[in-house]
């Protein structure tokens, strides 16, 4: 009763007219950049303070604007009472520095990382990755976005005044209690937001603008457009700048996604043009769209939420004059694109998205996991080799759609959900979202930086079902410091297993290798097994059920749950 009641009060603040000028939040530069992370409070309607969280502000976070090679220093003061951490997302930087759930900054503490910027021209961001806490502290506010600037992306012709004609959008909505605070874990995510901004206008000058796009919700996708229908060009995804602009009149991201597009303004002046989510063209299964789940089971509140399914406005956008020195047109070529080969993989590994527990709700509801487990803190639960090219293989077992994010690295996408990656899916990516019952794979490869205690983290970029446990660790060694011993490490999926197993191992497994199954007695049972690189595959499918040990060379290397 009071839930639909909410949505309804909700529903008329989101359909008045644009009268909020578009918060741009301010910029620092290095190198030396001094982040407190604070409480806060905002009027999301007139005369009502929402309780919020910022950096250096009541909400949201300070751009920083930084420059490919220099080496910067990041003061992280958490003033909020609990722990935080603070994670660059999408950055190239030694896992100590990373962020994730590991780096904890206790009430009243400072983390200061300090790196070098490796990664390209670009738009990423930063926001807490505390385990278990991440969705409630974005959600509240702590969101801020990162550019990177190079001299490749200095050379080209294109809008970087920032708030003028590079304008960073932080699109959002949140949830909020009758009480008007913030809430998580809620469908009805009603209010929509960009730079925490309600209703929001923004004036754009009547020549070629940059918009950065960065998705900071919790869960919904966005299929952007315009309201004139006008097509715009990409020219950038979330590890940076394309080969070359890519014509489009609607943009999908996900969760963590960003995406740079160029906007032609010069015929628009005075007019008024509308940023928009056109939901109702979103693929059922994204969360955003019409419906999430299927028959037997939909997403608990889901269909209260009048944005999904619906098209809504994000932004106005009011055309006003010329700039000083406009830019006009769109760049015919930009940064050449050199993507990992195929030819060079080392490694090739399958990770299962899935449900936890069986029956249809959990297909749509979770709790989720990855390859058969939740995050643990304690556990590593996969090991790269430092310089190796790598394909994974992200397949999702679930009914919902989860955009998967791996720390550490940018990746290229080789096959999208069954099909060759459109334009929006080329390039650098750290984030892609697999459809349900799809799967993404991509190449990558792990350079740098190798640590054999501290992991990274990859995981769906739902918050919630991140904060759930949809998400594990992994760690990069150096082959050549540490003995083949000391880092041999085994995964194996699926497990349980039904007709075969396979066995990952982090070093390459000599073909000649003796292989046995050994029951909980201790009987020994021989089956067929087929070693290549770096994974022995076992046929289980004699086997009567019950828990087993795999031997590999007389030594006990993994148990595993026959169906
Ligand atoms: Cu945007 Cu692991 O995070
Ligand atoms: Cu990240
Ligand atoms: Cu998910």
């Amino acid at each position: 009763m009071t839930r639909i009641f909410i949505v309804f009060l909700m529903f008329a603040s989101v359909s008045t007219q644009a009268q909020n000028p578009l918060f741009i939040p301010p910029v620092l530069s290095g190198p030396i950049y001094e982040l407190n992370v604070q409480h806060g409070t905002k009027q999301f309607w007139p005369g009502i303070n929402t309780p919020t969280y910022g950096v250096n502000g009541d909400i949201l976070a300070p751009t920083l604007i930084m420059n490919k090679g220099e080496v910067v220093t990041l003061n992280v003061h958490n003033n909020l009472s609990s722990t935080t951490t603070m994670h660059w997302h999408g950055f190239h930087v030694a896992p100590i520095h990373d962020g994730g759930p590991h780096q904890i900054i206790n009430s009243g503490a400072v983390w200061s990382p300090q790196f070098t910027i490796l990664n390209n021209a670009g738009t990423f961001w930063y926001h807490p990755h505390g385990e278990n806490k991440t969705d409630l502290q974005v959600s509240r506010g702590i969101a801020g976005m990162i550019i990177i600037r190079d001299e490749a992306e200095a050379a080209l012709n294109l809008p970087r005044t920032y708030g003028v004609d590079d304008i960073p959008l932080i699109v959002q909505t949140k949830s909020f209690d009758i009480l008007h605070q913030i809430q998580i874990a809620s469908q009805l995510d009603t209010l929509v937001m960009v730079n925490a901004t309600v209703n929001a206008y923004q004036n754009v000058p009547a020549q070629v603008v940059r918009f950065r796009l960065l998705n900071g919700s919790s869960e919904r996708s966005y299929f952007f457009g315009f309201s004139n229908n006008m097509s715009f060009s990409l020219i950038g995804t979330d590890g940076g700048l394309k080969s070359s602009p890519t014509s489009m009149n609607r943009l999908r991201l996900s969760p963590g996604e960003r995406a740079e597009i160029l906007v032609d303004f010069s015929s628009l002046l005075e007019q008024t043009v509308n940023l928009m989510s056109y939901s109702s063209e979103l693929p059922n299964g994204i969360v955003g769209a019409q419906t999430v789940g299927n028959g037997m089971a939909q997403i608990p509140e889901y269909s209260l939420n009048p944005l999904n399914g619906a098209d809504f406005i994000l932004l106005q956008l009011n055309v006003v004059e010329q700039t000083a020195n406009p830019v006009t047109t769109i760049p015919t070529t930009l940064i050449p694109y050199i993507p990992f080969s195929v030819a060079d993989v080392d490694v090739e590994r399958n990770v299962i998205m899935e449900p936890m527990m069986m029956g249809p709700e959990a297909m749509v509801e979770g709790p989720f996991g990855i390859d058969g487990v939740q995050f643990d803190m304690e556990v590593i639960n996969i090991t790269c080799q430092l310089n190796d090219v790598e394909v994974w293989t992200i397949t999702n077992q679930t009914m919902v759609a989860h955009p998967f994010h791996i720390h550490d690295i940018q990746f290229n996408v080789i096959n999208f959900n069954g099909n060759t990656p459109p334009p929006d899916q080329e390039g650098w990516k750290d984030v892609v979202l697999v459809m349900p019952q799809q799967s993404v794979s991509f190449i990558t490869k792990f350079e740098t930086f190798a640590d054999p205690e501290v992991p990274y983290m990859y995981h769906c970029h739902l918050l919630h079902h991140e904060d759930e446990g949809m998400m594990g660790s992994f760690r990069v060694v150096d082959p050549n410091l540490v003995s083949d011993n000391s880092v041999e490490s085994f995964r194996s999926y699926p497990n349980p297993a039904n007709d075969f197993l396979n066995v990952i191992s982090d070093v390459r497994i000599d073909r000649k290798s003796s292989v046995s199954i050994v029951d909980m007695h201790g009987r020994t049972h021989n089956t067929n097994s087929q070693i290549s690189d770096k994974s022995l595959t076992i046929d289980t499918s004699g086997l009567s059920a019950g828990v087993y040990q795999v031997v590999l060379n007389g030594k006990n290397v993994i148990r595993f749950i026959k169906n």
